[in-house]
């Protein structure tokens, strides 16, 4: 069993279906309210835990009900909380998502994502150690971010970087990651005014844009590949750059090539979009075997 450390947001996700979004001073009627389970890391943990992988989650909630509940959903995952600390003063991190034709807009409240610091990732030492991978997104401080990278490059840990939502980070640690997932939104404010084709070549199988249902660009020494998205149509995409993320980190630790990586991650991703929730849709290595698209030469255990 592989292992895999994420380190990021846990957050609960007050979700609203509506057919108009309102504009500024104007009241619409919607058709339906939900809650359901979010953070970017807590779903790419979901993610790699449901594919099979041994999943140690890090990172900070609160001490209201909504951290329980947040801590249980991760334990129901059968993922390690060993690693997750509640803190007082904040409450738990909340994203607030309008869902409009399939498609999401969100506003992100960190609460006590916010209380994730660089001693908390220094005491996590032995874990990142023994991992064979580590993930983490930009919901957390980028002080916590960088010190990770630092840390697990010094213990020669790979780390896959998922920066987002969209934030800069130093070159030095975008030099030190192993994986960048940037979608193309994000890697205009990594990499400001450069063009996407300029920078794949400067990070041959590291760098992976994705480009939602066009599917994943990312250059191989040889050339720029596109590995297409799965063709589906959508419930609900939230979450599905999260499960993109730790299905492929999973099929990678499992000795995948990056392209049968991608191609993995790509098919759990058009799976979970097929259901309301950002977890709820995540498939199980099961699930993921039932598929058509699945392809007999991926042994992942
Ligand atoms: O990537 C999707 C997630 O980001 C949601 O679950 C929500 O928590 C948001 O912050
Ligand atoms: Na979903």
């Amino acid at each position: 069993m592989v292992k895999i450390t994420v380190v990021g947001s846990i957050s609960t996700d007050f979700i609203i279906e509506t057919e108009k979004r309102p504009e500024v001073g104007e009241t619409v009627e919607g058709e339906k309210f939900s809650t359901a389970f979010g953070g970017k890391g807590a779903n790419q943990a979901v993610a790699a835990a449901r594919l099979g992988a041994q999943v140690y989650m890090s990172g900070t909630v609160g001490q209201d009900t909504f951290a329980d509940e947040l801590l249980k959903n991760l334990e129901n995952n059968h993922i390690s909380t060993n690693n997750v600390e509640r803190v007082t003063h904040l409450s738990s991190g909340a994203a607030f998502i309008t869902i409009q034709d399939g498609d999401n807009a969100i506003v992100y409240i960190p609460g006590a994502n916010n209380a994730l610091t660089p001693e908390r990732i220094e005491k996590m030492r032995d874990d990142l150690k023994t991992s064979d991978l580590v993930i983490v997104q930009n919901e957390v401080p980028v002080d916590a971010i960088e010190k990770l990278i630092q840390l697990c490059d010094e213990l020669d840990t790979p780390v896959l970087y998922n920066p987002a939502p969209a934030r800069e980070l130093s070159a030095e640690a975008i030099e030190k990651v192993h994986f960048i997932t940037p979608n193309e939104t994000e890697f205009a404010v990594l990499f400001p005014g450069k063009k996407i084709e300029d920078v794949l070549v400067r990070y041959p199988n590291k760098l992976l844009v994705t480009a939602g249902s066009e599917g994943v660009y990312y250059y191989d020494g040889n050339e720029v590949r596109l590995v297409p998205a799965n063709k589906v149509k959508p419930i609900d995409t939230t979450g599905a750059g999260d499960t993109f993320n730790g299905a492929f980190a999973v099929a990678w630790t499992n000795g995948l090539s990056i392209y049968e990586s991608i191609k993995f991650g790509n098919l759990a991703a058009s799976l979970s979009i097929q259901k309301m929730g950002a977890q709820s849709g995540i498939p199980t290595l099961e699930e993921m075997k039932g598929s058509e698209s699945y392809e007999k030469e991926w042994h992942i255990e």
